[in-house]
């Protein structure tokens, strides 16, 4: 704990200051949930702020497959789309805005045609910043304090924090070591009457695995089993 506000301004500037030490030497109480999310993000933040791999980024010598970010310039059309869009149409171009409908429609339109035989309608769209933000609306909606959440080792780097900035308790399961498909029987044995959800990617970010079309009837078998013993939804999120 730092003794005074200049004592901690000087000491932010440090180089060795991260966001991890400041949380963890904060001269203010913060709350439990933000120093359980301390914990939760702790490894990655060391990863991308400490490591052999942030001291030499950027170096145009390696190639850097860390975090998905591109590698090539973005493509002209969507670089145009862009150009377009940031030129306001209407006084409210850039006011607070709730779901697109024009949007709606068109991602509506567009999942109808790609699952044939489910239609989509646009109420059924809603739209947020990216998938942090999706899944964070998610686990809002439906995660209890305690509740648990199953996600699927080695991970995207962020469930567990997302989960516990929710209140909720990250379980992971490992993937089978062969062929990173879905154990579902690790998956089964997991899942207690506290389990409220399990997080998917498929693609998964980082094996590449795509889940085949046995495995995904496979863990639709096993959540509608466990509901039903439970006596309470257990909700399949992708990611
Ligand atoms: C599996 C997975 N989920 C969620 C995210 C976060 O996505 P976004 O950048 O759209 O918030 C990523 C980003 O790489 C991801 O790979």
């Amino acid at each position: 704990m730092l003794a005074s506000a200049h004592a901690w301004r000087r000491w932010r500037r440090r180089p060795d200051v991260n966001a991890v030490s400041i949380i963890q030497a904060a001269p203010i109480a913060l709350s439990q949930r933000l120093h359980a999310l301390q914990a939760a993000t702790a490894a990655p933040l060391e990863f991308l702020t400490q490591s052999e791999w942030a001291r030499r980024r950027g170096d145009p010598s390696i190639a850097d497959f860390v975090v998905g970010n591109p590698h090539e310039m973005p493509l002209e059309g969507f670089v145009s789309a862009l150009r377009r869009h940031v030129e306001p149409h209407s006084s409210d171009w850039f006011a607070y805005k709730m779901s697109e409908p024009a949007a709606q429609d068109s991602i509506a339109s567009a999942l109808s045609n790609q699952f044939g035989g489910e239609r989509f309608a646009p109420a059924d769209v809603l739209l947020t910043t990216g998938a942090f933000a999706g899944l964070t609306v998610v686990l809002k909606t439906i995660v209890d304090a305690g509740d648990e959440v199953l996600f699927v080792s080695p991970p995207w780097f962020f469930y567990a924090a997302l989960i516990v900035a929710e209140g909720g308790v990250p379980v992971r399961v490992c993937a089978r070591a062969d062929d990173f498909d879905l154990d579902l029987t690790a998956i089964e044995a997991a899942i207690t009457p506290r389990t409220r959800a399990i997080i998917l990617d498929s693609p998964n970010n980082p094996t590449g695995r795509i889940y085949p079309p046995r495995t995904l009837a496979g863990i639709a078998k096993v959540l509608t089993r466990a509901s039903q013993r439970h006596g309470r939804d257990i909700f399949l999120l992708s990611s």
